[in-house]
């Protein structure tokens, strides 16, 4: 089972899943971490040492289009099976996800559909939600939307900042993101609709 990386900073979703994967937890290979940004500290994370690392530089193409093209070869080429989006910061077209049905998933920090888009720990601040967290899900042609695999609850409590929050909701981020993939590789993941079921172990 090979999985491609897409990530544009930190990376701490990447080492969580590259952890499982190197403990068995998950068997799967991961053959491709895309970034778009050269200097996104995923990059030299030691985690990364061994995988294939790449950064392609969007402004190095005429347009979107080209940009994907160039992706969609690539993962073509190396017969990926499921792209994870850990932290990516640009939004795939219509096209792009269609080539790529039901193999291409998010996390997002917030209990969908609430707090979709940028900053959603601090719309979570600001709105004065009590529990917030974060939901693995697939892409979908929306921002946000596609159907929902995972979720973890995490309170918000009165005198959190959006750094508290963020950090509560993180370690929940990197439970739910590998579980999410190693359901994945098991094939134990059945989408019906928008409705996602998660068959249980033999
Ligand atoms: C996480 O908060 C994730 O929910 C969001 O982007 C952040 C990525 O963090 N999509 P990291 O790069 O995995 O550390």
């Amino acid at each position: 089972f090979k999985i491609a990386i897409f990530a544009s900073g930190r990376g701490s979703n990447f080492a969580a899943i590259v952890n499982q994967i190197k403990s068995g937890q998950i068997k799967a290979q991961i053959s491709l971490l895309i970034s778009d940004k050269e200097d996104a500290p995923v990059l030299n994370r030691p985690e990364a040492e061994g995988i294939e690392s790449l950064f392609i530089d969007p402004a190095s193409f005429n347009n979107q289009t080209a940009y994907e093209n160039y992706l969609i070869k690539l993962l073509q080429k190396a017969e990926i099976d499921l792209i994870v989006l850990a932290g990516y910061m640009r939004i795939l077209s219509p096209v792009f996800v269609s080539q790529f049905k039901n193999k291409i998933i998010n996390i997002h920090p917030a209990l969908l559909p609430a707090f979709k888009g940028l900053h959603a720990q601090q719309q979570a601040v600001d709105y004065g939600v009590k529990y917030s967290g974060c939901t693995v899900h697939f892409v979908d042609q929306g921002m946000d939307t596609g159907p929902i695999i995972l979720q973890a609850v995490v309170e918000v409590k009165a005198d959190d900042s959006a750094a508290d929050l963020a950090a509560r909701i993180l370690v929940e981020e990197h439970r739910i993101y590998p579980a999410a993939v190693k359901f994945l590789t098991e094939n134990r993941i059945k989408i019906t609709g928008r409705k996602v079921k998660i068959i249980k172990e033999e």
